[in-house]
């Protein structure tokens, strides 16, 4: 995020139920984990650890209370049955939440495969088929604390403004532009995408567009819808043997290196960046030498300036007569004037297009483009990524990342907050707790935690900034006898700093 400082927004004094999951690691025996159960219990009883927002501090939930009044040996066994086991591994860890206290709202019918991801931490999880709008989001998320969206659905300023207990928001899909990153900064709400999930799919369909241009079949199925019967060989092509170019490396480039490499086709590809070649594959010192070489040039590079009608008349120019043209990477990568022209002229011998400069909103008739009628040409809505599998892979990514980021603060793969992942807190030192904070980005910030901090044994800590803010993760073994008393004094010490954003502790 390049966005500037802004003057911040007055934070709310909000107070936050006590959110903190329950870790128990290596535990020897059934009598160590009834004790530790009984010691988490007695600490949850201070309500000293939770979420705060600026200035709040915590109290004991009703979940806390009630489980209070159970006898502490029940407390243990009920716990042990439920979420404490014996661990096999010493080195494995548990993390639980109070099921009753993380309310998870997924719009736009998400993957199922994250609705279990998330019930299964625990999470309360309600699902809407469809997008809300802003005034309907507004209405529905005051208790919400983490939000699963696709690309229809708005997370304005405003709404944000009105999720006063929001931690996180999961896009499933690959953009975030949809969310106001910069308010849900300032607000301490991180975000997570899933940029790659789909790069298999991808690969896959690009392998098929060669194969279907190869033989024509852009032409030959449009005639048989036609009712007409075309029986031809001629320039009609196996693709073993052919060379592919590649132009970007990166994570679809590389997939279909290996699947073009299997289908027999000799691979090279350019890239910015000095890669390490797949297979066989030999990277190329220019986009001229690719064009010229290649058989097939297939577009993955990413939208930035430098790439804008990377392939105009002049590159279409320099590919081989006959040659074949494929752009699933971005619209505004090709001129589509120039790539119609060069078709229609019959210098290339066909093309595959599932992306375009200017894409309809939504499903229906009308679309236009020079390129609707070109010979050989098979054009598709951007349906690369489209599958059941990258679906799934989606809801699967999204989902684990926004429970992790729950409970236990680890922020890797966020895209509006600093990405930072510590090791879990063992079992094995049970007075090792974790504090996680979110401020504004301004110069005195960590003097002032690192003050607080530094009355403890600080087993590990880390901070990173991004526009507006920074996160900050420490872990801090406190005094036997004195948990209760020093979480409070840490949670509320931190969660008081004048620039605090969001603060939690895990114990
Ligand atoms: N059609 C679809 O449905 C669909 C689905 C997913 C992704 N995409 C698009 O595919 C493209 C590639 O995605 P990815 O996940 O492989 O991206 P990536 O970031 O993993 O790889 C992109 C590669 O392109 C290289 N590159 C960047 N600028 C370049 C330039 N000017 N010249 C040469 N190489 C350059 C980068 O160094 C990188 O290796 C993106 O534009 C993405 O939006 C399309």
């Amino acid at each position: 995020m390049s966005k500037q400082q802004q003057p911040q927004p007055q934070q709310q004094q909000t107070t936050r139920p006590a959110t903190a999951p329950i870790t128990v690691t290596a535990l020897a025996d059934a009598d160590v984990a009834a004790q530790a159960a009984a010691a988490i219990l007695e600490r949850r009883a201070s309500g000293c650890a939770g979420d705060a927002r600026a200035s709040g501090t915590s109290t004991p939930t009703d979940e806390t209370r009630r489980q209070l009044t159970i006898a502490p040996a029940a407390a243990a066994a009920a716990l042990l049955n439920g979420t404490i086991t014996a661990a096999q591994n010493s080195k494995r860890m548990l993390h639980r939440f109070d099921q009753s206290e993380v309310k998870v709202l997924l719009l736009e019918n998400v993957s199922p495969v994250a609705v279990q991801t998330l019930e299964a931490a625990g999470f309360q999880v309600e699902t809407l088929k469809g997008a809300l709008s802003e005034d309907e989001l507004i209405a529905r998320i005051g208790d919400v604390q983490v939000l699963g969206i696709r690309s229809k659905t708005h997370v304005t300023a405003k709404v944000l403004e009105a999720a006063r207990r929001l931690l996180v928001i999961g896009c499933f899909c690959i953009g975030t532009n949809q969310v106001d990153l910069h308010a849900a900064s300032l607000r301490g709400v991180a975000c997570f995408n899933s940029p790659y999930a789909n790069s298999r799919s991808v690969a896959e369909m690009t392998i098929g567009n060669i194969v279907a241009l190869a033989r024509q079949l852009p032409d030959r199925n449009r005639e048989m819808h036609q009712g007409i019967w075309n029986k031809v060989s001629a320039n009609c092509y196996e693709i073993r043997g052919k060379t592919l170019g590649i132009v970007g490396y990166g994570h679809i480039g590389a997939q279909l290196s290996v699947l073009a490499e299997a289908m027999g086709m000799r691979v090279v590809f350019h890239d910015l960046q000095q890669i390490m070649a797949l297979g066989s594959a030999r990277q190329l010192r220019s986009l001229t030498d690719l064009l010229t070489a290649a058989d097939f040039v297939t577009l993955h590079v990413p939208e930035t300036p430098e790439t804008k009608n990377m392939i105009g008349a002049k590159e279409l120019a320099l590919m081989k007569p006959g040659s074949y043209l494929i752009n699933a990477s971005r619209g505004t990568v090709v001129d589509v004037d120039a790539l119609a022209a060069s078709l229609k002229s019959g210098h290339l011998a066909g093309a595959a297009v599932d992306v375009f400069p200017s894409e309809p909103a939504k499903n229906g008739p009308n679309f236009q483009s020079p390129l609707l009628g070109c010979p050989n040409t098979l054009l598709s809505p951007h349906i690369g990524g489209s599958t059941e599998e990258a679906q799934r892979a989606i809801g699967l990514e999204v989902s684990r990342a926004m429970v992790t980021y729950v409970t236990e603060g680890t922020s890797q793969g966020a895209v509006n907050v600093p990405g930072i992942t510590l090791r879990s807190l063992s079992a094995a030192n049970p007075l090792t707790v974790r504090v996680t904070n979110i401020h504004k980005n301004v110069p005195g910030v960590l003097k002032k935690i690192n003050k607080l901090l530094s009355h403890f044994n600080i087993e590990r800590q880390t901070s990173e900034s991004l526009g507006p803010v920074a996160y900050l993760v420490a872990d801090v073994t406190l005094e036997e006898g004195k948990l209760e008393e020093e979480l409070r004094i840490i949670h509320q010490g931190i969660s008081t700093i004048e620039e605090n954003i969001l603060s939690r502790v895990f114990y």
